[in-house]
């Protein structure tokens, strides 16, 4: 006779999972042992089933974006249009979207390659790099440049002020310090903004910040504090994801070499990966909702002012959507993966993402198909997204 589990003591620890090489075998152990249950070291709940994730993501009604998340993120309003709910939220994205299509990120393609080119050059005759630093952090964030019609000399301005925010223990070890210098690079990143929007409104050009400044919504302008609440968004959402998903990606390559000959025989199987390994590895581990009202699931009582986690991770390796979900197949058919999450938040970056991983993966594997992580070293990913924050790798330089 099978154990009944009171839901209420099903216990989900999926923190150290998400900062391991190989999480899905903890997420499937989730998804059979308790598809519903409370994070144990918050007690908030957990959803992991793909069916119950997408059934949330498409009820903000229930499921709330609105979260008081200004202490953790520098900001001072919430964040355009992430941390608004519909309907409000629908019509800044019928702004955005428009300047995020496909078509549109396509146009920024070449730059992105070159960009590749550039990066690999410097370091391609060593036969060795440390990935995360030199290749899967810079190309984001130029990409970003381009977007925003800004010179590449502002990298370094950007990649700092996105640490300050993210990661400001890095700089500042005493915990207070690093809040206060988050807060302080929430400051600059308001201010840079600002000084752009007057520089924009004077002197046009062909870039979405001069679309910003002269779009309108319902027939207005957007004010300063709108305009700035969007761009810092796009540094939290544009810049880590993507540099997350060239490491977890390339780290999986460099750990299976049979399923990386099979893309550098094969270069047209370039785009199937790089949504196989979206699903597979799943950057963006999760995702969190402000409970609405109270909602009870497969026999957990969820109260109304919870703060609810949906981890993507395991709704992306469930059985019950995805054919062989333990098999990673390049040629998959069906692939409805929530690694871009889903309803009304479903990411806007997504045609840009997707171009930057192709290009990166179409380049980095003609210049360099024969690759490994440095004997003796080991990865390291980073819980949340799992950026691999080490990736030393090593190939023949036919020297
Ligand atoms: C592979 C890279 C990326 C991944 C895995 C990713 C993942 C996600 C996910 C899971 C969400 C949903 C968040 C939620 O429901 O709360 C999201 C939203 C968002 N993403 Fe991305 N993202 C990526 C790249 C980008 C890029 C390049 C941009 C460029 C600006 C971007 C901009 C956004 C924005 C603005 C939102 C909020 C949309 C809204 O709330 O309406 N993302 N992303």
């Amino acid at each position: 006779m099978s154990k009944v589990v009171d839901p209420e003591k099903r216990e989900i620890n999926f923190v150290e999972a998400s900062a391991s090489a190989c999480p899905q075998a903890a997420y499937r152990e989730i998804l059979s042992g308790c598809p519903v249950g409370r994070f144990a070291l918050t007690g908030a709940p957990v959803i992991s089933r793909y069916e119950d994730v997408v059934w949330a993501l498409r009820h903000p009604e229930i499921f709330s974006s609105a979260m008081d998340l200004q202490i953790a993120l520098g900001t001072e309003r919430p964040m355009i249009p992430q941390q608004i709910d519909p309907p409000e939220q629908t019509k800044y994205r019928k702004l955005l979207d428009p300047r995020f299509s496909k078509k549109r990120m396509m146009e920024l393609e070449p730059a992105v390659r070159a960009d590749a080119n550039g990066l690999i050059d410097r370091f391609f005759d060593k036969g060795e790099c440390e990935f995360d630093r030199d290749f899967a952090i810079p190309l984001p964030c130029n990409a970003f440049l381009h977007l925003m019609g800004l010179p590449p000399e502002e990298l370094d301005t950007f990649l700092r002020m996105k640490d300050g925010i993210i990661r400001p223990h890095l700089t500042h070890e005493d915990m207070e310090a690093a809040q206060q210098y988050r807060i302080q690079t929430g400051k600059e990143i308001y201010a840079y903004f600002r000084d752009m929007i007057v520089l924009r409104r004077k002197e046009p050009k062909d870039d979405l910040m001069t679309y910003l400044v002269t779009c309108e919504l319902q027939g207005r302008k957007l004010s300063e504090n709108e305009i700035v609440d969007i761009c810092f968004l796009f540094i939290l959402a544009g810049l880590d994801t993507v540099t997350a998903t060239l490491g977890c990606n390339v780290a999986y390559l460099a750990a299976n070499p049979e399923q990386r000959r099979k893309l550098v025989a094969d270069r047209g199987q370039i785009e199937g990966a790089v949504e196989e390994l979206l699903r597979w590895e799943t950057p963006v581990t999760a995702v969190p909702r402000l409970l609405k009202q109270d909602v009870t699931l497969n026999g957990l009582e969820m109260k109304e002012g919870e703060l609810v986690t949906l981890l993507l991770g395991a709704s992306n390796v469930d059985d019950e959507e995805f054919e062989s979900a333990e098999d990673v197949d390049f040629a998959r058919e069906r692939n409805r993966h929530l690694a871009f999450g889903g309803g009304a938040h479903r990411c806007l970056g997504s045609h840009l993402a997707r171009m930057e991983l192709r290009v990166a993966m179409e380049v980095w594997h003609e210049r360099i198909p024969d690759y490994e992580v440095k004997p003796g070293e080991t990865p390291v990913y980073s819980p949340g997204i799992r950026e691999v924050q080490y990736l030393p790798l090593v190939w023949p330089t036919g020297s």
